[in-house]
């Protein structure tokens, strides 16, 4: 299985669910989120074939790690994620650059920066149409609560899904929500060929996203698709 299908797989789930469930977030078992917000995170790679989630952040040597941020505005469908030191590894030459991946009015565009290889454009549509996850994705996915662990001292609930092509996904959310949204906490999912990518949520704030973090640069004037990887 293919990192780039892992990626296509995760985000189609969470998108296509919303059609039909826009309204179905009444039950408060599930955990959601606010429908506007900005959070940093740390994401790490690990080539151990170790399952997460990992104890206050344990994680099995060898890895790397890197930094980021996300804005996200249910009420425009818009979100963007800002991979601060690489990208997410869904790329058959591997992701030590920049990027940024920009979804507004139903079009997901992934923007590259100067570090990018030759082969890479400024530009290229990764998604149309998509959207990002639904505030209640975790319900409307099928995922199951069936994994506790801690993180920063405190109790974080897993739900996780298993998709048979490409192994597991976990959303840990800190197990203090409200009727106000809840507070994610960690993310993981399997790596393809091996290993698992795990991103952590730092400083969550259940904001109204500046509008500029929504623009897309001229580079997307005109950008084509983007090439097929795996
Ligand atoms: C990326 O991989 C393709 C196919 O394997 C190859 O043709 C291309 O030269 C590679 N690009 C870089 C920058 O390594
Ligand atoms: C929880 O469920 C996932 C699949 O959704 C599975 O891969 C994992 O092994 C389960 N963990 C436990 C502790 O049962
Ligand atoms: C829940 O815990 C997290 C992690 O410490 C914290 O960031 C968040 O503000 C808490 N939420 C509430 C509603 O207290």
């Amino acid at each position: 299985m293919k990192l780039s299908t892992i990626y296509l797989l995760l985000v189609f789930c969470c998108s296509v669910t919303f059609i039909y469930s826009l309204d179905d977030s009444s039950s408060d078992a599930f955990p959601f989120w606010p429908t506007q917000w900005v959070t940093d995170w740390t994401i790490i790679y690990t080539s151990s074939d170790q399952e997460p989630p990992f104890s206050n952040n344990n994680i099995p040597p060898p890895f790397k790690g890197g930094s980021g941020r996300t804005y996200y505005d249910w009420s425009n469908q818009a979100m963007h994620e800002v991979y601060n030191d690489f990208c997410v590894p869904i790329f058959s030459n591997g992701s030590d650059w920049t990027c940024d991946f920009i979804n507004v009015k139903g079009v997901s565009y992934l923007v590259t920066h100067d570090d990018r290889p030759a082969d890479v454009p400024p530009c290229c549509i990764f998604g149309d149409p998509w959207y990002p996850p639904a505030p209640n994705f975790i319900q409307t996915c099928g995922a199951v609560q069936n994994v506790t662990s801690s993180l920063n001292g405190q109790q974080v609930d897993y739900w996780t899904i298993y998709l048979p092509d490409s192994g597991s996904f976990g959303y840990g959310f800190y197990a203090n929500g409200t009727s106000n949204g809840w507070t994610p906490a960690s993310f993981y999912f399997a790596a393809a060929p091996s290993g698992w990518t795990i991103q952590n949520f730092e400083n969550f704030q259940p904001t109204t996203p500046p509008a500029n973090a929504f623009q897309v640069p001229d580079s997307c004037i005109n950008a084509s698709p983007c090439p097929p990887q795996g």
